[in-house]
């Protein structure tokens, strides 16, 4: 599904920021990316829908170069952003929602029912025709979150979805990333807060210094996470797995 290959990036002032990542993901996989304050997991992931153009090596999603075919990964991948603010372009929460739908070019009734229901599952339907630049920055997370849903990506990036959520925000958008996940979607998550997915995630890719140190099984991984400067999960480990952030 996910191609990276020898993938290195090297920002305009000279900081190299990856430095050869290979990795595979596959489809309808649930992927956590950790790894320490600027190790490179914004940098990486920013290549898979094709915002950063790789330095050296490749990407390609769906067989698809990301160079190569933009519009086509760009319909493939939707990515919830760090940092709410850049990707609200919308005046109010609803034309913010449906400003993506819009640009693929369906129906307006299509539109509609794909707002409707995004704003709905992300808990924001009263909010609808706000100013978004009035709203809080969780609510704003919310909204760059239902503008994604609407789009129906088959790949979801989510960079550090629970950053200044509340306990309700947290448990509200852990759910819809699940629920994406049982539908099939290709899932990936940047979070320092492992204990809230451990339990759901099919594997870990820890990045280290601009590189993939490690990646395999949760059980596999979390055992080395410290000697990478991440803080292993707190939760339980039963004879099952670990236990989930939803049920604490
Ligand atoms: N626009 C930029 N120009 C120059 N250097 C940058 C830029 N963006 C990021 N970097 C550098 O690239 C490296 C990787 O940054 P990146 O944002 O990918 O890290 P990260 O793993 O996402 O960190 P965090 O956990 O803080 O989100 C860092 O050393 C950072 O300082
Ligand atoms: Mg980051």
């Amino acid at each position: 599904m996910i191609d990276v290959r020898d993938l290195e990036y090297r920002y305009p002032d000279g900081t190299a920021a990856l430095r050869g990542v290979s990795m595979h993901v596959r489809e309808g996989e649930f992927l956590l990316i950790c790894g320490p304050n600027g190790s490179g997991k914004t940098t990486l992931i920013r290549h898979i829908n094709g915002l950063l153009k790789p330095f050296a090596g490749s990407v390609s999603v769906d067989g698809l170069d990301v160079v190569r075919f933009p519009e086509e990964v760009l319909q493939r991948v939707g990515m919830v952003f760090q940092d709410a603010d850049s990707q609200i372009v919308g005046e109010t929460v609803r034309e913010d929602v449906a400003f993506g739908p819009e640009n693929l070019g369906l129906s307006p009734a299509e539109v509609e029912q794909r707002v409707e229901s995004a704003l709905e599952m992300t808990g924001i339907a009263h909010l609808a025709e706000k100013s978004c630049h009035l709203l809080s920055g969780g609510e704003k997370r919310r909204v760059a979150v239902a503008g994604v849903l609407a789009m129906q990506p088959r790949v979801v990036v989510f960079d550090e979805p629970f950053a200044n959520l509340d306990y309700p925000g947290v448990r509200q958008v852990l759910r819809e990333i699940l629920k994406l996940h049982e539908k099939g979607r290709t899932i990936l998550v940047t979070t320092h807060d492992i204990e809230k997915v451990v339990a759901h995630v099919d594997r870990i890719a820890v990045i280290h210094k601009g590189e993939l140190k490690a990646m395999g099984a949760p059980r596999e991984i979390v055992p080395v996470l410290a000697s990478f400067d991440v803080r292993p999960p707190r939760c339980a480990v039963a004879e099952e797995g670990f236990s989930s952030w939803l049920e604490d």
